[in-house]
Parts: structure tokens; sequence; C-alpha cells
């Protein structure tokens, strides 16, 4: 599927919105009406005073005088039935308190429908997106935009954005109240207004950087700790703990000084506004009082515009506010873009599944070199060769081995061969890779993977049994499947030691398995779904020789026809294979049989005579 880019943050916020944007339109409205049944009271409050409890003539509006005058004796009817106002004002009240429930209810539901979206859609990308890009980007730094980041946009559409139509509404139906009141005291009151607007304005755009920074900073922190926790042991091992938690103390100050920066400058920001809006309301009080003394304006009057203007205060304020979290958002969402519009795996249009995936694989004149940054900013990278000029075939159904040192480029070579890493299509003489005559950049990336197993260098178990991982791609667990793969593995004595046995806990919350163990499971892994081509990078390196021999033996008849190859450093792992390929420092240096290379004299040669006394004692 062919995702699209979002070219502007709204964009990328309405596709978010899908299937949350009924809701909250529903408790905008909701809103709405909390807002104009706000408004009522004091014009009740106003009516009461000076038409109930004094004789002037009331403000209210037309159709309402005109519903009071079919009343028996007119406004007259309230100074003897008190109570009906009691039962307007709670109705109202009432009918408040209802709205503000569904507000609520259609804007929390709104939110968690928003929430759920945006992390799915996230998850569903972060997963899809090339192995590079993993490599590229912190673990922790992503985890924060998928949580922290995703929350700062929820709560900016719930809330801010909700609050903006409120806040409109409540400023222009004050500011109508309130000219309907008196003109002269209206233009007092909002003379402040365009000045406290723009000062939050100001504000707001200035420490809009400084919550970018605090973003990066958590963003940073965070990967630290995802670092520490993953490698605990390392830690532990070298007894870095002090070390670490300095660093980390480092950091945290660091972010906590920057937080409280931004704090003073917020504290700072609301005080002054405080200082501002009870200037505001000291002048209303004021000339109001002089209106009302030379009777150009009602008691009455007098208190229902000292409510209209208090509920000028919050939204003016609030104003402030939306715009803030605006900035704020807007960061988030530009994070959330970042990852949105990384660009996903994508097969092009001619891809084909139609491939004899047990045909021969043949590497011709590949080169490979890794983007690698120089410092930790990112922009600049330098391109390290690790493979040069690599041609080998693998015919099909051989068994090939590759010998070579760590770092020789044996496992790049084979995340090029699964395209985890994918060789440059812009540039031919970044050579090729084919499987049965078709070159791999036309195969369906998931039919490729699915029948090119590869056993990692360093298996990764998921927390879970040992059967549930060992299955792991089936949809079934089929225990005597994963008895006899584990058979194969020389996982079977293991296991047997384990007093759950299969169903033993492993992974993060369970038993750590050693290397040699994680590496059989890994084997074992691969053996019950059998793909045609057949990978094991340095995968009985954490084995000792006699299980590795004995592993190599039952793989043997496992593996009759299907292509194998086997990455090594120890000879006696990949002697027996049909060929092997000698690689140093990215080139390949000799390749042959067995003897043939022993009778070379070469390098192969070496590693042998190196290896032989080893190998016996
Ligand atoms: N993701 C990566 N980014 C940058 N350099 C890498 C990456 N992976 C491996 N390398 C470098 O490429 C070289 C070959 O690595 P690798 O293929 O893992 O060797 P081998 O499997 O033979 O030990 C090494 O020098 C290693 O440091
Ligand atoms: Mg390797």
């Amino acid at each position: 599927m062919k995702k699209k880019r979002f070219e502007k943050h709204s964009q990328l916020l309405f596709f978010y919105l899908r299937g949350s944007k009924r809701f909250f339109l529903a408790s905008v409205l909701f809103s709405f009406m909390v807002s104009m049944l706000d408004l009522i009271n004091p014009r009740i409050i106003a009516f009461t005073v000076d038409s109930v409890i004094g004789d002037e003539e009331s403000s209210l509006p037309g159709f309402v005088l005109a519903w009071i005058d079919t009343l028996p004796g007119g406004a007259g009817y309230f100074k003897t039935h008190l109570p009906v106002i009691a039962l307007v004002v709670i109705m109202v009240a009432a009918l408040a308190v209802i709205c503000r429930y569904f507000f609520r209810l259609m804007n929390s539901k709104g939110q968690e429908k928003l929430v759920r979206r945006m992390r799915d859609t996230l998850y569903d990308h972060i997963i899809h997106l090339p192995l590079q890009w993993h490599n590229d980007n912190q673990t922790g730094d992503i985890i924060q935009r998928c949580t922290s980041d995703v929350d700062t946009v929820r709560r900016f559409l719930a809330e801010q954005l909700t609050n903006l139509v409120r806040v409109v509404i409540l400023i222009t139906m004050s500011i109508l109240f309130m000219l309907q009141i008196n003109v002269k005291l209206t233009l007092v009151a909002i003379a402040l207004v365009p000045v406290i607007i723009s000062y939050s304005f100001v504000f707001h755009r200035k420490i809009g950087k400084s919550f970018q920074v605090v973003d990066d900073m958590e963003g940073r922190l965070s990967a630290m700790v995802q670092e520490n926790l993953t490698g605990v042991r390392v830690v532990r091992a070298f007894g870095k703990e002090r070390y670490e938690r300095e660093r980390f103390a480092k950091a945290n100050e660091e972010y906590m000084n920057t937080w409280v920066h931004l704090m003073q400058l917020l504290a700072f920001f609301w005080s002054s506004g405080d200082l501002v809006s009870g200037l505001q309301v000291l002048l209303i009080v004021s000339f109001g009082a002089v209106l009302c003394v030379n009777g150009q304006l009602t008691a009455g009057e007098y208190i229902a515009f000292i409510s209209y203007n208090a509920m000028l205060t919050w939204p003016v304020r609030a104003l402030g506010r939306v715009i803030s979290e605006m900035s704020k958002a807007g960061i988030s969402i530009e994070r959330i873009s970042y990852i949105m519009n990384s660009e996903e795996e994508q097969d092009g249009e001619d891809v084909t599944d139609a491939v004899n995936m047990g045909g021969d694989i043949v590497f011709d004149h590949v080169s490979f070199a890794y983007a690698v940054s120089k410092k930790e900013e990112k922009p600049e990278k330098e391109a390290v060769p690790v493979l040069t000029d690599v041609s080998f075939t693998i015919p099909a159904g051989s068994t090939v081995g590759i010998l070579g040192g760590t770092g020789s480029g044996k496992s790049t070579l084979m995340h090029l061969l699964d395209r985890l890493l994918e060789l440059d299509p812009e540039d031919p003489t970044r050579g090729s890779i084919s499987i049965d005559g078709v070159d791999i950049r036309k195969i369906k990336r998931e039919y490729l993977r699915k029948n090119i197993g590869i056993v990692l260098q360093e298996p990764y178990l998921f927390s879970g049994t040992l059967a549930e991982n060992i299955a792991i791609t089936s949809e079934e667990i089929e225990m005597q499947r994963v008895r006899d793969a584990a058979r194969v593995a020389a996982l079977d004595e293991t296991v047997g030691k384990f007093t759950k046995g299969y169903e033993t806990y492993v992974g993060e919350r369970g038993v750590t398995l050693s290397g040699g163990q994680k590496q059989r499971t890994a084997i074992a892994q691969m053996l019950l779904r059998k793909p045609p081509i057949m990978v094991f990078d340095d995968s009985l390196s954490a084995v000792d020789a006699e299980t590795d021999a004995r592993i190599r033996k039952a793989l043997e008849e496992e593996s009759k026809d299907t292509t194998t190859i086997l990455i090594a450093h120890r000879i006696s792992t990949l002697m027996h294979a049909d060929k092997i390929i000698v690689l140093d420092h990215g080139k390949i240096v000799e390749q042959g049989t067995h003897d043939e290379l022993l009778a070379k004299k070469g390098l192969y040669r070496k590693i042998f005579d190196l290896q032989q006394p080893a190998e016996a004692s």
C-alpha cells in the first residue's frame, strides 16, 4: 500500500481525526450550549435587582419581555412568586449540568478514539520502516514521540481546540451583552483586551522554542534510560553504575533546569497577566460605580456588567493558553510527522513472487557502505565501505560456508540478501544479487524474507514461553514439530532440565537463556518453518565444539535440498561445506572446498593451523 506524505501539519491532524471528528463536533456543540446557559444567569440577576426588587425598566431581550407581559401583573408577578425565579435559575443550572456531562462524555470518547488511531498508525508505520531508519534513530526518542508527543497533540485537539470555541463564544457574547447594557463602559472593558491578547501571543511565540528544547531533552533522557536498561548487564559487568548514574544525573539536572527556567517564564506571564486583568476589573468597578451614581446605569445592570466582565477575563487569558498549547502541539506534530513522513519499505510496481527460491543465488560485484554520522549531530554522514566487489555463486541446494573475522562484512552480506539493507538502486557499480536469475530488488520483500531464514548472530527472544518462541512464525503451536525442531537444534537436553520444559517463560521477564541456548532456540525456530534458503550467521559461535558438531550433523540430514549458508569464524563449523568463501575486510580473498583451500596455503590455511591446536585440546 502506497502511503501518502503529509505536507502540512493540518493534513496529518485531519488524518488522525478520522473516526473521532464527530465526537469532537458533538462536544463542541455541547460546550457551546454550556457557554450560552452560563450567559443567562447575570441577566436574571439584573432583572431581579432592577425590576423585581426595584421598579426599573428591564433590559431583557424583547421576546422574554413579551412572555413576562403575558403573566398576570407583568413583571410584578414575580414580586409575589419569587420561587419562580429560583426555579428558572435551577432549571438553567440543571440544563448546563446535563450539557457539561455530554460535553465531557463526547470529548473523552473522541480523545480515546483519536489516541488509539494515532498510536495504531504510528506503530504500523514504524514497524514498516527500513532497518536503516531504525539504525539512525534512537529507540528511546521514538518511544517518546509515540507517547509524550501523542499526548500533547491529544490534549491540544481535545482541550484547547474545544476551548477555543468556548472562548470565542464567551468573548463575543459577553461583549454583545455588555454593549447592550452600556456602550461606554464596554469600551473601557475591552480597551485592554488587545493588549492582553498580543502580550500573550508574543510571549508564547517566544517560549515555543524553549518547549522544543525541553522536548528534545526529554527524548535524550528517555533514550539514555532505554539504552541503560537494555544494556544493564554490561553496565554491571564493567562496574559502570556510578559513571552511568552521574551521566544520567547530569542530563536530568540539565532537563530540570530548563524546565524550571520555562516555568519561571510562565509564572511571570501568568502573574503579570493577573496584574493587567486586576487593573481592568478595577477600572470597570470604579467607572461603573460613577455611572451608577450618575443614574446612567441601574444597580442590576452594574452587577450584571461586572459578571460579564469577569466572564471576559477567563477567555481572554485562555486565548493565550490556546496559543501556547498550539506552539507546543505544533512541535509535537512536527516530531510525529517526522516519523509518519519517513518512507516505509515499499515494493516497486513490478515486483514478483513467481521466483523459484530454490534456485542459484548469485552475488555479482556487490559493494556496500554504511552511512555513519561523524559525530552525534545528525546531518553529516560519512560512507564507510564495508564490502568491496564481492562476487560468488551459491548453487541451488548446496551448502556454502563463509569464513571471516569479526567485522569482515559477513552479516552485512546476509542483510543485503534479505534486503534488510538495500543495495543502492541508483548506482549500478554497487552490483546486484539474484536468486534463480531474478534480481532480488524485483522480488516482493515479504516473499523474499519468508523464504530466506536467517538465524541472527544475536537472536532475540520475545517474552513468552519457549514453545511460543520456537513456533513464533506459525499460527498454531504443534508440540510434536516444536520437539522435533528442538531435537535437531540440540536444545532438547537443555529443555529437559527446565522444570516447566517448553512452557518455561523466556525473554525479558522470564528465564535468561545463555547465548548458546538462545542460538539453539533460534535454530529450532528456523527448522520449524524450513525455508528453502537457510542462513546461519555465526549461529554456532556460542555453543561448544561438540554440540556444534552434533547440530551440524543433524542439520545435514534435515537440509538435503535446501540452500544453506553457514557463516562462522571457526573452521570446523563449515569445513564440510560444498564451497567455502574466505572474506577479509569486505573482500573475497579465497574460495573453494576445504581441501582446495588447505592446498592453497593462503589465509584459510593460516587460520586452520591457528585453530587446530585449540580445537584438539
Ligand atoms: N548498522 C551499521 N552501521 C554502521 N556500520 C556498521 C553497521 N553494522 C555493521 N557495521 C560495520 O560494518 C563492518 C562489517 O560488519 P558485519 O557485517 O557485522 O561483520 P561480521 O558479521 O563479519 O562480523 C564492521 O566494521 C561494522 O563495524
Ligand atoms: Mg556478523
